[in-house]
């Protein structure tokens, strides 16, 4: 992997960018590593604004791992409720204990220490090697990782095993090795104030100059979008039982979905033929004998999936009564007064309209 610019001219000028540029947040005035590792872990899923009084009140609370380990599990709860995630609150709790029982009360001085704890990932611990003890490891927080897709115009998923491969292997050789405690805050404020989500600022940009998104034009485009997952298809069939003027309808369970809404009787049709019921048997199960028709299909989408329905028309021969209790005849009046569902409402639409079967009921318009 080539670079498109030497990597020490993003920590220049982003050093100097800084001294004039940065921001002055509490647990910048600390070298201690638990204060660190605290305000890293809180602004995990929390906003600086919103971090801030917690932060503070959880060191008047728990100054030390000693006084955190010690404390009931409840008490550390109490102290990040409002902050959600509660998962941080118990893994730094149980880290605590660790750090108590297996380190000797010191927090570790490596990154694979601190890895080995609960809640402390790769980038986390960067953070606390960097922050705390200047030692010069990459970090790949959300903002870092779009300052990173946009300074090398990454155009392809940025969620991805590649991605990753490439984004820590820029983050590591763009750390800058004299000034790691500084150069960290840095491109963490860069992308909080400056390359942010939306409307990124690079007219105030330090790294204007070397961003391969500013140079390709590309820069809103960058991050690339999560392309979402095609929605599954359900193939289904839907029998629209026709005797006299009236068809044949059930109500829903009123749990779930589509909960309570009337619908036609419907089958499911998997991908092989078999091993899907025909419509003949659909409608011998409802104790039926009748000519059956396809009148059309349609599409209805549904927020999880789309429904692919297969509309039939049943001229009812016979008997028209029904064993299945739950099944009821309804005119065409009264269907248009009941809560059908969507895809269903469609269905009874093509029926009516269909010239093959406008003779087979009246319908008043
Ligand atoms: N986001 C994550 N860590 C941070 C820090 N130390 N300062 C500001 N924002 C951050
Ligand atoms: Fe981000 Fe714009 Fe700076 Fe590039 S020039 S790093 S897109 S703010």
């Amino acid at each position: 992997m080539t670079l498109p610019f030497p990597p020490e001219h993003v920590a220049q000028r982003l050093l100097a960018w800084y001294v004039q540029q940065g921001r002055d947040l509490p647990w910048r005035h600390t070298r201690d590593s638990y204060s660190i590792w605290l305000s890293e872990i809180m602004l995990q899923q929390t906003t600086v604004a919103a971090a801030i009084p917690y932060y503070q009140r959880f060191l008047e609370r728990f100054p030390t791992i000693a006084d955190l380990a010690a404390a009931p599990l409840d008490s550390v709860i109490q102290a990040w409720a409002g902050l959600g995630y509660y998962s941080r609150a118990r893994n730094l709790h149980k880290a605590a204990h660790m750090v108590m029982t297996e380190f000797s009360g010191q927090l570790p001085q490596s990154l694979e220490g601190l890895m080995a704890l609960p809640g402390i990932g790769r980038s986390t611990a960067g953070a606390i090697m960097a922050l705390a003890h200047n030692r010069p490891a990459p970090i790949l927080d959300g903002n870092v990782r779009r300052v990173l897709v946009r300074l090398f115009a990454w155009r392809e998923d940025p969620r991805s095993r590649q991605a990753d491969k490439h984004l820590w292997f820029w983050a590591e050789e763009l750390t800058s090795r004299e000034d790691p405690h500084n150069y960290t805050q840095a491109i963490m404020d860069l992308g909080a104030t400056v390359c942010t989500p939306r409307d990124p600022k690079c007219k105030n940009c330090p790294l204007a100059e070397l961003c391969q998104a500013l140079a390709f034009g590309v820069v809103q485009q960058l991050p690339m979008k999560r392309t979402k997952a095609p929605l599954p298809v359900r193939r289904e069939v839907a029998l629209l039982v026709n005797t006299k003027n009236s068809f044949l309808v059930r109500q829903r369970p009123a749990e779930g979905f589509l909960g309570g809404l009337w619908e036609f009787p419907v089958g499911l049709q998997g991908d092989q033929a078999e091993s899907s019921p025909t419509v003949e048997t659909l409608l011998t199960n409802l104790g039926l004998q009748g000519r059956l028709s396809q009148v059309g299909s349609l599409l209805h989408v549904y927020s999880h999936f789309k429904l692919d329905l297969s509309v039939w028309f049943v001229a009812v021969e016979g008997k028209t009564d029904i064993e299945h209790n739950h099944f009821r005849w309804f005119s065409v009046e009264e269907l248009s007064n009941l809560p059908l569902h969507g895809a269903h409402r469609k269905a009874l639409e093509l029926v009516l309209q269909d010239p093959d079967n406008s003779q087979a009921f009246q319908v008043k318009h």
